[in-house]
């Protein structure tokens, strides 16, 4: 198991260019079960989850091709056996977008139920309620989700509570099934729009994504289609706090700021300087950094995906800040880690309390899951000596090679090949 070693108080300076977003490529890449047609898709990220789909969709006897850098090729000819196992959806809850398209496209599908994950129960409950919705007869067997259906029939679903995959599961389902299908309640992600965008040009007819109510009418078949990746906002906003926890002047090259407007916003209020242009941001953090309350939301409000990030930026800002977690229940496991390098953060059910700023210490940390490792990755860049992130596979499943990307900002951080520590 790699890791990554961090020598802290490297002032990061310098430009970088983000790729496509994960959370937009895996549907994506699902999508391409709605049809026997190629789906090419372009500035897909080099990232572990993104492995995890490709193997996915081979197993589903799907033709994947990956010719080049960040582009896919997948054609689903035909799925014989529309059954996506434990070993893979446990590795990866994205996994469950195959359900939509498989039942819809094929008239069953069996998939395993994820389970729960380090950042809560994460249920499936949703996705389930809505292929009923539409005609899915569903049970649940052995860990299993089995679904069958001759004819998806449209129908009008209002999601309980805001998420972001169901909606996604559910429209890809709904393109094909007969009559209108209204969403509502849905998430208004970028990438539920990105999603929508590359449906449509397959031959489906949607509309409304982007709002929390999405149209979608049904058609006989879809077809193929090329469609490059929206931008990895997520991914950007973590380097524009990378720039900040070092006092640094950090530039994102190849990202849609619209999509980052919370983040910003915020930024800016903890006194760093945003310069905005068509598709780039750049950073300038202005000292002393001040702390500032967020609360994390569903799109356009500030993205759960970069809390863990922003309260390690809050640990080095003046003040104290009330970060509240509003969409995960358990999302909290980097406090632990960031409280043994020295940060002053309490916890009382889903707020956090963080006093700064505070010196931190180098030490060695384990990566719990996606983003609090990036959130331990950007305080060793801020702490005084050396900092150890075990498991960084975790990293690896949503940062393309974020030890490169540090590293030609000027940080002094490297990659190292598994176990043992070396003695202290
Ligand atoms: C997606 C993102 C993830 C992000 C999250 C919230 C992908 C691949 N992942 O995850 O990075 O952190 O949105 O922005 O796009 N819930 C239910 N029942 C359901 C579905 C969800 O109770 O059927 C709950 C979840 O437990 C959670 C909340 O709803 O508390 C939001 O979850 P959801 O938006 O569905 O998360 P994901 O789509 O899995």
């Amino acid at each position: 198991m790699d890791r990554l070693r961090i020598k802290g108080k490297c002032r990061l300076e310098g430009r970088l260019r983000v790729g496509g977003a994960k959370n937009a490529a895996l549907p994506a890449m699902a999508a391409c079960l709605l049809t026997d047609q190629p789906v090419a898709l372009e500035n897909v990220p080099e990232v572990r989850d993104i492995g995890t789909m490709g193997r996915l969709l081979s197993h589903l006897q799907v033709k994947v091709e990956h010719p080049g850098t960040r582009s896919w090729r997948l054609e689903a000819l035909d799925v014989p056996e529309p059954e996506a196992p434990y070993d893979l959806v446990k590795r990866m809850r994205a996994s469950v977008l195959c359900l939509g398209p498989l039942v819809a496209r094929f008239g069953r599908a069996r998939v395993s139920l994820p389970g729960g994950c380090a950042i809560g129960a994460r249920p499936i409950d949703m996705h389930i309620a809505g292929l009923r919705r539409l005609g899915v007869e569903i049970r649940l067997e052995h860990g299993y989700v089995e679904a069958r259906c001759a004819h998806l029939r449209g129908a009008q679903f209002p999601f309980p509570g805001v998420s972001v995959t169901g909606p996604e599961n559910l429209m890809m389902a709904a393109t094909l099934a007969r009559g209108e299908t209204v969403l509502r309640n849905c998430a208004a992600e970028p990438e539920v729009s990105d999603l929508a965008d590359l449906l449509r040009r397959m031959g489906a007819h949607i509309e409304g994504d982007g709002s929390d109510v999405i149209h979608i009418q049904g058609v006989e078949q879809l077809g193929g289609a090329e469609h490059s990746i929206l931008p990895d906002r997520i991914v950007a906003g973590t380097f524009l706090m990378a720039g900040a926890i070092t006092g640094g002047r950090v530039g994102v090259e190849g990202c849609r700021p619209a999509d980052l407007i919370s983040t910003t916003d915020l930024l800016e209020r903890c006194g760093c300087r945003i310069e905005r242009a068509e598709n780039s941001l750049l950073l300038e953090a202005q000292e002393p950094l001040q702390a500032h309350d967020v609360r994390t939301a569903p799109h356009p409000g500030f993205p759960t995906d970069l809390q863990a990030q922003y309260m390690a930026l809050m640990t080095q800002a003046r003040g104290s800040a009330i970060i509240t977690e509003t969409i995960f229940e358990n999302r909290f496991m980097h406090v632990a880690e960031l409280q043994r390098m020295g940060a002053d953060i309490r916890v009382t059910g889903r707020h956090a309390v963080v006093r700064g700023p505070t010196p931190l210490e180098g030490t060695k940390l384990m990566a719990t899951d996606l983003r609090a490792s990036a959130s331990l990755v950007l305080a060793g860049l801020a702490a005084s000596g050396e900092t150890w992130v075990d498991r960084v596979y975790h990293i690896d499943r949503g940062y393309e090679s974020i030890e490169g990307t540090l590293a030609g900002l000027g940080a002094a951080i490297e990659r190292l090949p598994g176990p043992p520590y070396p003695s202290a």
